[in-house]
């Protein structure tokens, strides 16, 4: 792409829309805003730019625009597909200073706020008004709303409760020319005109830069029950998982996690507020998987019959003794722990992250054929994640692999893999993305005529390519 350095003349433009103090050149600053969580990759930019209102927004895209300067938008840079990472350089613009809850509407039960909030943040803000919002990626404590709708971001709560584009039911954008729109209403059904509220979600930072959020919210569960169940087959504990919803229960949360991933995460974690009797059985040595199922609502008798029928289906696929989390702390341990697993693994190693995703029974196949294509290429993966959406993380360890291998065979295995996963009737990402990493596949994902129908819309958006470019498409 043919973009234009930032020039001293460019500096100072910025720092006229938004003070000198929202400016930021210094080393520090565009080596931490020029990597996310996604591998060991790093493109610093040229300049930060910090700005607070969606005006300021506008007036920086226009000059990108003039001037043809890439632009790439970022929340908290917890991303794993490289969305926040400025590959061609220039602007990096943060929207950590859109970081108020504007209101909670408890008459409507919905919420709006600017992008900047973290995810946790905004739960507990909601949990004290008796209000639920579900989507809790595992990096809840400091990933960023804004960063969640442009990411479509999933966790384990969306097996019953759905991702964050279930919640979006309006935006205020700024697109890529500068203009500032709302793309719907605040209203739970809407049937008026194409759904742009949905295309701007997920879409990456590609289409527009959002300022505001609306989101539905809906009432606290009040009760829930955790158990950790582990099986001596990784296969058959994915074949419980859709045999849990056949039975008639959908869990609020069902995950899987394979030997390695939970061990990991036991050695990187302070583990002390797990019960050494939780310790003991995950650990002991024919174990080769667990599920970790949580169900909620408001009636326990219910859930305790629920917990009944799941365990009666896991016995049919030879689990050992399943434990129960007795107390919140327990609870909260081992949430802490599996929310853990992606942090454990990359202390371990380089690794690359392959969010795939496949209609639930088809899991097992999936698995082994992850295991049968690493065989092959020789590499070795740590599969976790969200079972009962379908949704398995496959961690690809670089381990000692050589970077010959990394680079330039290990692509091969990933392209096998992503070819199982839409042959099966899945596709590249649940959750994490395209971004910079998975793009080079999307060609498994979509003919050629979808392809070029998405890469107009892109082009109808930011005729110039300035906003967040090297992404999904380009
Ligand atoms: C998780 C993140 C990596 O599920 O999506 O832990
Ligand atoms: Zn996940």
């Amino acid at each position: 792409m043919n973009f234009k350095a930032v020039t001293p003349a460019i500096i100072e433009a910025l720092q006229k829309i938004v003070a000198k103090e929202h400016v930021f050149i210094d080393a520090e600053s565009l080596k931490k805003y020029g990597h996310d969580e996604t591998e060991d990759l790093s493109f610093p930019p040229a300049v930060v730019v910090k700005p607070r209102t969606p005006e300021e927004i506008a007036a920086i895209l226009q000059l990108c625009n003039r001037e043809h300067i890439p632009l790439t938008p970022r929340g908290a840079g917890t991303g794993l597909s490289g969305g926040a990472l400025p590959v061609y350089g220039g602007i990096v613009l943060s929207i950590e200073r859109f970081n108020k809850i504007l209101h909670i509407d408890e008459r409507n039960l919905q919420a709006t706020v600017e992008p900047g909030v973290i995810n946790q943040v905004f739960q507990e803000a909601v949990m004290e008004k008796g209000l639920f919002y579900p989507p809790d990626p595992a990096s809840k404590g400091s990933c960023f709303l804004g960063g969640n709708v442009a990411e479509r971001s999933g966790g384990p709560k969306a097996v019953k409760y759905g991702t964050t584009r279930d919640y979006v039911l309006n935006l205020e954008v700024v697109l890529p020319t500068g203009e500032i729109i709302w793309t719907g209403a605040n209203v739970l059904k809407n049937s008026t005109g194409y759904n742009l509220t949905q295309l701007m979600t997920g879409s990456e930072g590609t289409l527009g830069i959002i300022t505001k959020i609306v989101f539905r919210l809906i009432p606290l569960p009040k009760h829930n029950l955790l158990m950790l169940v582990p099986f001596f087959s990784a296969i058959k504990a994915c074949e419980a998982v859709s045999a849990i919803f056949r039975a008639g229960i959908t869990p609020s949360a069902l995950e899987f996690l394979e030997r390695d991933a939970i061990d990991w995460a036991l050695k990187y974690l302070d583990t002390s507020a797990i019960s050494q009797q939780l310790l003991a059985v995950s650990q002991k040595q024919e174990v080769q998987a667990h599920l970790l199922i949580e169900v909620d609502g408001n009636d326990t008798d219910v859930l305790m019959k629920e917990c009944e029928t799941i365990m009666g289906v896991m016995q049919q696929f030879e689990c050992d003794e399943i434990l129960f989390a007795d107390t919140a702390e327990q609870k909260n341990a081992l949430w802490r722990m599996r929310r853990g697993v992606a942090e454990a693994v990359k202390s371990r190693s380089v690794y690359k992250e392959e969010d795939t995703v496949v209609p639930r029974a088809e899991l097992p196949v999936l698995l082994a054929g992850v295991k049968e294509i690493g065989k092959r290429y020789g590499f070795k993966s740590v599969c976790y994640g969200h079972a009962g959406d379908g949704n398995l993380h496959v961690n690809i360890i670089k381990g000692d692999m050589s970077d010959e291998q990394w680079n330039n065979t290990l692509p091969s295995g990933i392209r096998e893999i992503f070819q199982l996963c839409v042959k099966l009737g899945g596709t590249l990402s649940g959750e994490h993305g395209i971004g910079w990493v998975q793009k080079e596949y999307m060609d498994i994902a979509f003919t050629e005529k979808s392809r070029s129908l998405q890469k107009q819309i892109k082009l109808v958006f930011d005729p110039n390519g300035i906003l967040n470019p090297g992404k999904i498409w380009t």
